[in-house]
C-alpha cells in the first residue's frame, strides 16, 4: 500500500459505485475528495468505507495504522469547484444520465491540473459523447468498475473516439497503483463483460424455455464445468431480469439479432418476477436465500 503518494483525485458521486471507488483510491495512498450534491450520500459514503477498512483490519488484510491512514486521506464535500481545483485525475461516477454526467464534467475540467485525467465510471453512454463536453476531449477515458469494487479486479479502460495514447498508458499505471487489473476495450456496446454477459444470460433462459434442462442444472453447468462463481440464471435473479432485459433490448439494437431476447425473459418482467429483490425470479426466494428446488420448471413455461 502506497501511503506516500500525494496526488489528488476527485471522486463525483458519493453513491454505491463512488464509495468503492473512492476507498480504492484512499487505501491507496491518494488525496480523495469525493463530491455529492446529496449530504446524506457523502455521509453514507464515509460510513461504509470505515465498515470496509474495519472489516479489513478485523481480517487481519490491513493494519489499524493503515486503515487510520485511508480515512485521513478522505475528504467529503458538495462543492465540486473547490474538490477539482488543481486536482490531477477526477473520476465522474454520478447517476447514468448523459446530460448530469456532461455537465458534471464540463464544470470540473477548467479547473484540474493542466494535466490531469478525467475518467467516467459510465456502464453504457458513450465515452466519445462524453468526451465532447469538455475541449480536450483526447483526455477524457472510461474507467469501468465493478461492484462490489474492493472486491473485484477488473476496470474495463474504455477508449472514446479522441482518447490519446498517453491518457490510456498512465490511465493503465494509476490502476495497477490502486490494484486493479485493466484491460482496453475500444467504445462498444457493452463492451466486453456485459456484452458477454447478456448473451450467456439469454442463451440459459432459451435453453430453460426449451426444456433442455432444469434451471438447477444450467447453474450447476456453468458452476462445476466452467468453475463460474455463480450459474447464469442466479446471477440474473440477482442482477434484475429487468435490468437483463433493457440490456440485451440495446445490444439487440445495436449489435443486431444474436442479442433479441428470449421471450421467457420478457414473460417473467412482464409478471414481475424480476428476481431476488421481488422473492422470485427464475428461484423463489425467502429470507434473502434461494429456495432448493424452486426453479422454473419448463412444464409450467
Ligand atoms: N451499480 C453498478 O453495479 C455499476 C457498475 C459499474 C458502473 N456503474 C455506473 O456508475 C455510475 C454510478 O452508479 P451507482 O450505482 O453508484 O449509482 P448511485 O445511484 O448509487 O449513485 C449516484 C450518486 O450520484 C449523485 N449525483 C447525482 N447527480 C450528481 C451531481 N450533479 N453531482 C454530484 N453527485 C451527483 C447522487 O446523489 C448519488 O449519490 C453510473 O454511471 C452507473 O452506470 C454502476
Amino acid at each position: 500500500m502506497n501511503t506516500n503518494n500525494k496526488e489528488k483525485v476527485v471522486v463525483v458521486g458519493a453513491g454505491l459505485m463512488g464509495t468503492g471507488i473512492a476507498h480504492a483510491f484512499a487505501s491507496s495512498g491518494f488525496v480523495t475528495v469525493v463530491v455529492d450534491t446529496n449530504p446524506a450520500s457523502l455521509t453514507h459514503a464515509r460510513v461504509s468505507i470505515e465498515k470496509i477498512l474495519g472489516d479489513g483490519v478485523r481480517l487481519g488484510k490491513v493494519s489499524e495504522e493503515q486503515a487510520q491512514q485511508s480515512l485521513a486521506n478522505l475528504l467529503t464535500t458538495s462543492d465540486l469547484n473547490e474538490a477539482a481545483s488543481g486536482a490531477n485525475w477526477l473520476v465522474e461516477t454520478v447517476s447514468e444520465q448523459l446530460a448530469v454526467k456532461k455537465a458534471v464534467i464540463s464544470q470540473a475540467a477548467p479547473l484540474l491540473a493542466a494535466d490531469a485525467i478525467i475518467a467516467t465510471n459510465t456502464s453504457a453512454l458513450s465515452v466519445t459523447e462524453i468526451a465532447a463536453s469538455v475541449d480536450n476531449a483526447d483526455r477524457v477515458i472510461g474507467m469501468h468498475f465493478f461492484n462490489p469494487v474492493h472486491k473485484m479486479k477488473l476496470v474495463e479502460l474504455v477508449r472514446g473516439l479522441a482518447t490519446s495514447d498517453e491518457v490510456v498508458v498512465r490511465t493503465r499505471a494509476l490502476c495497477e497503483q490502486i490494484g486493479k487489473t485493466s484491460i482496453i476495450v475500444n467504445e462498444s456496446p457493452g463492451l466486453t463483460t456485459s456484452r458477454m454477459s447478456a448473451l450467456l444470460g439469454n442463451e440459459a433462459m432459451w435453453m430453460l424455455q426449451e426444456g433442455t434442462a432444469t434451471a438447477e442444472d444450467i447453474d450447476t453447468a456453468l458452476r462445476l464445468g466452467f468453475n463460474h462463481p455463480m450459474g447464469p440464471l442466479e446471477l440474473g435473479d440477482l442482477t434484475g431480469w429487468d435490468t437483463r432485459l433493457s440490456v440485451l433490448r440495446y445490444l439487440h439494437q445495436t449489435l443486431g439479432e444474436k442479442f433479441r431476447p428470449c421471450p421467457l425473459i420478457i414473460k417473467m418482467v412482464a409478471a414481475g418476477r424480476l428476481g431476488r429483490k421481488t422473492g422470485q425470479g427464475v428461484y423463489r426466494y425467502a429470507d434473502g436465500k434461494q429456495v432448493p428446488g424452486s426453479g422454473l420448471k419448463a412444464s409450467a413455461l
